[in-house]
């Protein structure tokens, strides 16, 4: 692509949005930033401190010590707090509460997003999250709203817990999954919302074939 293109994409958690925006940051040349990364960084930092995840009194102080970076290795985005990689303990299955915890809260909102406005500023992107068609790149090129039945992502989900060696029930997991999207949807600043102007995509198929349908409403986008 010979332009900076904006691509947001967003969708509850499990929606397969990281998966997809890996593969089209690879196809089309993009830096993909995973913002859920970002809350899940705080998060994990939060809980390492024994703080309550819903206390903007305990968790705003926090955030003037924290420094969080991001930097790419083989087209995978590494997460840094103050220098330490956290990549892996982000995907601890307690920082996903944790991280939708403390992503209800104003000052971490707006504390993550100049991070996220920043890297969108300067070369072609795929951010994926759940207000970035909404809130942090309004103007985006491309907004894609991408959408899979709950049981599905708690299929998905379990499996892919199972396979890093975590314990996992899927009950339990779709329990979290309608939690999460209760948490992240019916918060007051910035909730998972669809913007108006965003294509909706069912994310049902296998990886291929929905990457190739994905692809394609792209091209015929940006025509
Ligand atoms: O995408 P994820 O599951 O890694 O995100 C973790 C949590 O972060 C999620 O429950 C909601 C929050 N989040 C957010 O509020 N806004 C974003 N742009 C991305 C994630």
């Amino acid at each position: 692509m010979d332009r900076i293109i904006n691509i947001a994409v967003d969708g509850p958690s499990g929606a397969g949005k990281s998966t997809l925006c890996k593969l089209l940051a690879k196809k089309y040349g993009l830096i993909h930033l995973d913002t859920g990364a970002l809350y899940r960084a705080v998060g994990s930092y939060a809980l390492s401190k024994g703080k309550d995840t819903k206390s903007v009194a305990e968790i705003e102080p926090l955030l003037s010590e924290i420094k969080i970076e991001v930097d790419y290795k083989d087209g995978k985005q590494l997460t840094f707090v103050n220098g330490e990689d956290y990549t892996e303990r982000i995907r601890y299955p307690e920082v996903s509460m944790a991280a939708s915890n403390v992503s209800a809260l104003v000052p971490v909102r707006s504390f993550l997003l100049d991070i996220q406005r920043q890297i969108g500023k300067k070369q072609s992107v795929v951010l994926d999250g759940r207000d970035i068609g909404t809130v942090v790149l309004p103007d985006a090129d491309i907004k894609i709203f991408m959408t899979v039945d709950a049981r599905e992502r708690a299929k998905r989900r379990t499996a892919e817990l199972l396979e890093k060696g975590f314990e996992a029930k899927e009950e339990e997991i779709y329990k979290e999954i309608l939690l999460r999207d209760k948490n992240d949807s019916t918060r007051a600043t910035a909730p998972l919302k669809r913007a108006d102007d965003a294509i909706d995509f069912i994310n049902e198929n296998g990886i291929e074939q929905s990457f190739e349908r994905l692809c394609a409403v792209i091209e015929e986008k940006l025509k």
